[in-house]
């Protein structure tokens, strides 16, 4: 008791266990206990989210890179996991996709969904697709589906590399007028980055800037490592005003080296969120609980 959180609040009130503030703790912590690989990151983001709504009963998933990473394996894929989730609560569902054969993939996954099974309280589901570039519909999907403050979203925003405009995220983290702004999970690509700014040729300048939204990239490749993703980290919260931010590192396998490949960076203004977030990350390869064994969900603030 006591401890200090990563965003300087005591954690005393948090229903769950915060991850640690250090991220290089938290990195040594993760990997001893239950380290997420990287075909595994969907399992953590479906488990998130089930966590997500035996809290909230309702929700909206925005995915701004969509598609299936592996188009053989969908057991590895996000948006798969997340809607065939069970319970089967969140409602909106705002999928983006740029290449016209991953929007097939997801048409696909669309069609293949049951029908919501009223006894279960599963609310119709509203499934859109963006066929195009995020960075360009973003802000056209919240104009056309304006988020109620009191709607509890999830975004991920899992790209490759620089494909993410940093106007997107802001565009997400700034649209709701009140309440807990839009979580996000945003992709840092720690293990490759210094290797792809050096590939960067034409355009450098430019593609960087609109990455990381200003001149200020440079800064960041002075950084690596835990230092980095705490650089990033801190920037959600001082730009973007999110009360919470911390990275999750994913690692490569174990007989591959097992260096962290990435983090996904959570931003949230929930204060149980970042703990269940760690709670997701610890059980996310494990069977799911039990009814009972989630009764303490019950408590939580993260309540809208
Ligand atoms: C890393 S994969 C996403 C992996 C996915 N989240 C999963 O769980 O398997 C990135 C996807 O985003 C798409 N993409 C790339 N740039 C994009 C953009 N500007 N707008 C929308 N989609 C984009 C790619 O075609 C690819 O399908």
């Amino acid at each position: 008791m006591g401890r200090t959180s990563g965003n300087c609040v005591s954690d005393e009130k948090f229903l769950f266990e915060l991850p640690p503030a250090d991220l290089k703790v938290a990195e040594k912590k993760f990997k001893e206990r239950n380290p997420i690989w990287t075909g595994c990151k969907a399992k953590l983001i479906e488990r998130y989210l089930f966590y997500f709504v035996q809290i909230t009963y309702h929700g909206t998933y925005i995915d701004a890179f969509a598609g299936p990473q592996e188009t053989d394996k969908h057991e590895m894929w996000s948006a798969k996991l997340v809607m065939e989730s069970v319970p089967r609560w969140l409602k909106n569902f705002f999928l983006f996709e740029l290449k016209e054969s991953q929007v097939e993939h997801i048409r696909k996954m669309r069609a293949s969904q049951p029908p919501p099974n009223k006894q279960k309280r599963e609310p119709k589901r509203r499934i859109e697709i963006y066929h195009g570039d995020c960075n360009q519909k973003i802000n056209q999907m919240l104009a056309e589906n304006p988020i109620r403050d009191k709607e509890a979203t999830f975004c991920l925003l899992d790209q490759r590399t620089f494909e993410c405009d940093w106007a997107s995220v802001m565009a997400v983290a700034t649209h709701k007028k009140g309440g807990n702004k839009i979580e996000l999970f945003y992709f840092f690509p720690e293990g490759w980055i210094n290797r792809s700014v050096a590939a960067l040729k034409i355009g450098k300048e430019k593609k960087l800037q609109k990455w990381w939204g200003n001149s200020g990239w440079p800064e960041l490749m002075k950084k690596q490592g835990a230092v980095r993703g705490q650089y990033v980290c801190d920037r959600f919260k001082s730009e973007l005003k999110y009360k919470h931010a911390y990275a999750f590192p994913i690692y490569e396998k174990k007989d591959e080296g097992g260096r962290v490949m990435y983090y996904m960076i959570h931003a949230s203004d929930h204060d149980d969120a970042p703990g269940l977030m760690s709670r997701a990350y610890g059980k996310a390869l494990d069977i799911k609980e039990t009814g009972k064994q989630l009764e303490f969900l019950k408590d939580s603030s993260l309540k809208i």
